[in-house]
């Protein structure tokens, strides 16, 4: 399945595409004075989350009726998340808390931090896909009989391991040489799986305006869902194209199948087993254009 790659700022490729959205993934730089090489994240309050409305509120504009967004997000901004959807036309459908696995940030005065929030919201009130994932995860100590069907998904995701530092993240995340990350907010894999396979069906197109190091394109077109991303930072682009180009182990989608194997339409939602085994050798090279600027025109690359 095809992927496009727009190089600039999400808000030019989004005045200027008619493409049609089922589903966005919306991760963007969280206003935390980090150091992105090619974005200002200590602006003002009140201008970043105009920023964020004028976000939300082009990706609506060209969102499909009932189509979703999933926007993500430090805890203490969930009010403002659920604010500015909901004044650019979405309806929300659900604050998802993503339980970190690693150990608490510890606070002085108050509790220590666990999680992140997604807001979950749909273009009207009624979504037009949402497939009712079933999973198994370890039971508790206090339960005593194994589940015969799993249990459905709830808005607590204490199952996703995030991409931390050092060794516990595992081979996941992106490295350089120095085994440093080479994007240190890259969302795993099995976040973007959840969300795609809760909000989308086979052939729908997926939009990530805050690609980073391409999560969404990666796991997207492995569902063979047609995957759109936008990343500012040129240094980014080339790690997203090597990542679409150069399959790596970790990104495949298919070690979490066995996880969703009580989901009752999962061969419908995901792609036959045996159709999507075939296909996965032919990730490498995905096919993907590049958009290298508003002002330049498109170049197809590396078919
Ligand atoms: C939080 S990271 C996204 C990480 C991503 N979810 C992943 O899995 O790698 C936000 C990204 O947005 C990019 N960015 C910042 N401003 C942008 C803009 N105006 N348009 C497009 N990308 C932008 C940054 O360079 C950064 O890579």
């Amino acid at each position: 399945m095809k992927c496009e790659l727009f190089q600039g700022n999400c808000l030019d490729y989004l005045k200027d595409t008619s493409e049609p959205f089922h589903l966005t993934f919306l991760d963007p730089p969280f206003n935390q004075n980090k150091d992105y090489r090619k974005h200002n994240d200590d602006m003002d309050n009140d201008e970043y989350w105009k920023w964020m409305a004028e976000v939300s509120q082009s990706i609506f504009e060209r969102t499909e009726c009932g189509g979703a967004i999933y926007f993500m997000q430090r805890e203490k901004n969930a009010h403002l998340v659920i604010r500015t959807l909901i004044d650019t036309g979405w309806s929300f459908q659900n604050l998802i808390i993503w339980k970190k696995k690693a150990s608490a940030v510890p606070e002085a005065k108050r509790f220590g931090k666990h999680y992140q929030i997604i807001v979950y919201a749909t273009k009207g009130k009624v979504p037009r896909v949402f497939n009712k994932l079933r999973i198994n995860p370890p039971l508790l100590v206090t339960e005593k009989y194994s589940r015969s069907n799993g249990m459905f998904v709830t808005d607590v995701w204490d199952d996703i391991r995030e991409l931390t530092s050092g060794y516990y993240a595992g081979e996941e995340p992106i490295r350089l040489e120095t085994g440093e990350r080479a994007h240190k907010q890259q969302s795993p894999v099995a976040l973007l799986l959840r969300i795609i396979l809760s909000s989308s069906v086979i052939g729908d197109t997926i939009f990530d305006p805050f690609a980073g190091t391409g999560t969404t394109l990666v796991t997207g077109s492995q569902l063979r869902r047609r995957s759109i991303g936008a990343e500012i930072d040129p240094e980014n682009i080339k790690i997203i194209r090597n990542r679409l180009t150069t399959f790596r182990k970790n990104d495949d989608v298919l070690r979490f199948r066995k996880d969703y194997s009580f989901t009752e339409n999962l061969d419908q939602i995901w792609g036959d087993k045996s159709v999507i085994m075939d296909e996965v050798p032919q990730l490498n090279p995905v096919q993907y254009m590049l958009f290298e600027d508003r002002a330049s025109s498109y170049q197809e690359s590396e078919e």
